[in-house]
C-alpha cells in the first residue's frame, strides 16, 4: 500500500515548526499545516490515494456531506432505529459494495440471520419447541418425544403446533422476536447493561438447541460463511464455544467432531467460492468457569491446536465481562501453554466495560501481560494510557464492533465512542460485528457505517476505508503466504470495487 514516505512526513512537520518560530501571525499556510498534521495521523489518513481513488474520494464526501446534514444522524441514534435509515443511505450501498477482507471478531451463533433459522431450521422434521415461564422458546431435535426440560412447557412437534396455528406468520415472527434484541423501545426494554445481558443470553440459549443439532451446526457454518461472502466479506475468523453437538437418538458428538466439521465446511465452502480464503476458529470458553474448568478447556485448545493447525486460531473468554471472572483469575491456566512450551495464541475480549478500576477494568492490563494477539473491543482503552502505548507498540489492535456497544448499552451515541478518539490518532484497530444475527444486522456493512459516520463525521474519507480494510487482514492470524497472498487478492477487488463505484 503506498503512504505518505517518511521523509514528507518530516518536511511537514520541519515545516510547521519553522512556521512556528517565526512571528508570522495567522498565517494560512500555517493552518493548512496544522491540519495536515491531524489529517496523517487518523487511521488512513496517511493512504496516499491514486487518481481514480480520488475521483471517488470525491464522489464519497459529497455524500458524506449530505448525510451530515440530512434528518436525523443515524449513528447518534440506536441501532435498532437508525437499521431503516441506514439502509436508505447510499454511503451504506457502497459500504456494502466494498470488500471489506476480514470479520474478524464474531461469535459461532451470532452470525446467520435469524429468519434463516426460523424459516429453515425450524421448517425440518422432528423439530420440537417448548415454552418457558417467560413465554421464552426452546428447541430441540428429536427421534421420538425428548425427555421434559425443568421451567419449560411440555414439548411440542412444531408441525403440529404450526397445523392447529391459525396465523403461522404471527408464530414464525414471535420466534424471530425470541432470537434476536430487536424490540421497537429498546431504552424501555433494556433500562441497564445486566437486562440487555440477560435478555442477549436467553436469545443465544433458544438458538442453543437448533444450532448443536449436528446437521444444523454444519448448515449453519455454511450459510454463514455465506452471508458474510454476500457482504463482500473473505476471511472470517469465529469465535467458538465448540459445544457438544446431538444427533437425532440424543447421542452426543465431542469437540474434535466439532472442529472437524468446521474443517469440512470451510473446505466446501471454499471449494465452491475460490476467492474466499477462508475460516479459523479461535476456541472461547465461558467467563464464569472456575479455575479446574479453565484449565481443562486450555489444555482441550492446546490439544485442538496439534490436531488442527490450520483451522485452530487461539483462545479466548466469552461472556458478559462485568459478571464473569477477570483474567488474572485465570492465570494458571493462561500461563500453561507456555510453561509447556507449546504456542496457543489468545485473543481475549477486554475492556468491554465501563466500570473503570474493578477487577474486571484491569482486564486490559492482563491481556497485554498475557501477550494477547487481538484486543476484543477495548472499549476502556482511551482510559489506560500505558496499555494503550503498549498495544500501539507492540502493534496489539483492538477489534471495534460499533453496534454491538451500543446495544449492550456501553453508549449511546456512537460519536462518542472511545474508538472515534482511537482513530483520530491511527490506533491499530479493526471493525468487527460481534454477533449480527442478534442484533439485525448483517456482515460487516453496518458497523463499517457506524463507524465510519458516527467516528468520522466529515474527517474520514476513503483512505479511512481502505486502512481499515487492509487491517482487517493485516491483523488475522492467518499464516504469513497466505496473508500475503489474501491481501494482494484484496487489492485487485479493492480496485474494481472503486472502478465500478465511479461508473
Ligand atoms: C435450508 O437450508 C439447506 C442448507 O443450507 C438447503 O439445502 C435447503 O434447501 C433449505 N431449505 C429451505 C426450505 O429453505
Ligand atoms: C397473519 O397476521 C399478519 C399480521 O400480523 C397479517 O398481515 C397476515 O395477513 C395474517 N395471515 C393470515 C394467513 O391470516
Ligand atoms: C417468544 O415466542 C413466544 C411464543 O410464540 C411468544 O409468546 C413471545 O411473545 C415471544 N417473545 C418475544 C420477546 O417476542
Ligand atoms: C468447578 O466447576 C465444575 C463445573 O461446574 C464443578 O463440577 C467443580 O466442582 C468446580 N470445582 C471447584 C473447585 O469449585
Ligand atoms: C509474553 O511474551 C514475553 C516476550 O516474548 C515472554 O517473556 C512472556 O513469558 C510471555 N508471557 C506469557 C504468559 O506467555
Ligand atoms: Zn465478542
Amino acid at each position: 500500500m503506498s503512504r505518505l514516505p517518511l521523509h514528507r512526513l518530516l518536511q511537514i512537520w520541519l515545516l510547521f515548526q519553522c512556521c512556528a518560530s517565526c512571528n508570522c501571525g495567522l498565517d494560512p499556510k500555517k493552518r493548512d499545516m496544522l491540519m495536515k498534521l491531524e489529517e496523517l495521523r487518523r487511521t488512513g489518513g496517511a493512504v496516499e490515494l491514486d487518481e481514480r481513488e480520488k475521483l471517488l474520494d470525491a464522489k464519497l464526501r459529497k455524500l458524506q456531506e449530505h448525510e451530515m446534514k440530512a434528518g436525523p444522524f443515524p449513528p447518534s441514534m440506536h441501532f435498532f432505529k437508525a437499521k431503516p435509515l441506514i439502509e436508505q443511505s447510499p454511503i451504506f450501498s457502497l459500504l456494502q459494495k466494498m470488500p471489506k477482507g476480514g470479520a474478524l471478531h464474531v461469535h459461532d451463533f451470532g452470525i446467520v440471520g435469524v429468519e434463516w433459522l426460523v424459516k429453515n431450521v425450524t421448517y425440518r422434521e422432528n423439530c420440537y419447541v417448548c415454552f418457558t415461564n417467560e413465554v421464552f422458546v426452546q428447541f430441540i431435535f428429536s427421534s421420538g418425544q425428548p425427555a421434559p426440560r425443568p421451567l419449560c412447557s411440555r414439548w411440542t412437534l412444531l408441525r403440529s403446533l404450526r397445523e392447529k396455528t391459525k396465523n403461522i406468520t404471527d408464530l414464525d415472527n414471535s420466534f424471530i422476536r425470541n432470537l434476536t434484541l430487536f424490540t421497537e423501545d429498546p431504552d424501555r426494554a433494556y433500562p441497564s447493561q445486566d437486562v440487555v445481558w440477560k435478555r442477549f443470553e436467553k436469545a443465544f440459549l433458544g438458538a442453543y438447541g437448533l444450532v448443536t443439532y449436528a446437521p444444523v451446526f454444519k448448515d449453519y457454518l455454511y450459510e454463514g460463511l455465506r452471508q458474510f461472502y454476500v457482504d463482500n466479506i473473505m476471511y472470517v475468523e469465529i469465535r467458538a464455544l465448540l459445544p457438544a453437538t446431538y444427533e437425532l437418538d440424543g447421542r452426543l458428538n465431542d469437540k474434535q467432531w466439532s472442529m472437524q466439521a468446521c474443517q469440512e465446511v470451510v473446505r466446501r465452502f471454499t471449494a465452491h467460492y475460490p476467492d474466499f480464503v477462508g475460516a479459523r476458529v479461535i476456541f472461547t470458553v465461558h467467563r464464569g468457569v472456575n479455575a479446574t474448568v479453565a484449565i481443562k478447556a486450555v489444555e482441550e485448545a492446546m490439544t485442538l491446536q496439534r490436531n488442527f493447525p490450520d483451522t485452530m486460531a487461539g483462545f479466548d473468554f466469552v461472556g458478559q465481562e462485568d459478571l464473569g471472572r477477570p483474567l488474572w483469575y485465570f492465570k494458571d491456566a493462561l500461563s500453561l501453554p507456555e510453561q509447556r512450551g507449546v504456542d496457543l495464541p489468545y485473543f481475549f475480549h477486554a475492556g468491554e466495560t465501563d466500570s473503570q478500576g474493578t477487577e474486571v477494568d484491569q482486564n486490559l492490563m492482563d491481556a497485554i501481560l498475557f501477550n494477547t494477539t487481538r484486543i476484543g473491543h477495548g472499549f476502556a482503552l482511551a482510559r489506560h494510557p500505558v496499555v494503550k502505548d503498549m498495544s500501539r507498540k507492540m502493534d496489539v489492535p483492538v477489534e471495534v464492533c460499533p453496534i454491538s456497544n451500543q446495544v449492550l448499552k456501553l453508549v449511546s451515541d456512537l460519536r462518542n465512542h472511545p474508538a472515534a478518539m482511537l482513530m483520530a490518532e491511527g490506533h491499530p484497530l479493526v471493525i468487527s460485528s460481534d454477533d449480527p444475527a442478534l442484533f439485525g444486522s448483517s456482515g460487516l456493512s453496518h458497523d463499517f457505517y457506524e463507524a465510519f459516520m458516527g467516528f468520522g463525521g466529515m474527517s474520514f474519507n476513503l483512505g479511512t476505508l481502505k486502512e481499515l480494510v487492509l487491517n482487517s487482514l493485516r491483523y488475522s492470524s492467518l499464516p504469513s503466504q497466505t496473508k500475503e497472498k489474501a491481501i494482494a487478492a484484496l487489492l485487485v477487488k479493492w480496485d474494481k470495487f472503486v472502478l465500478e463505484s465511479l461508473l
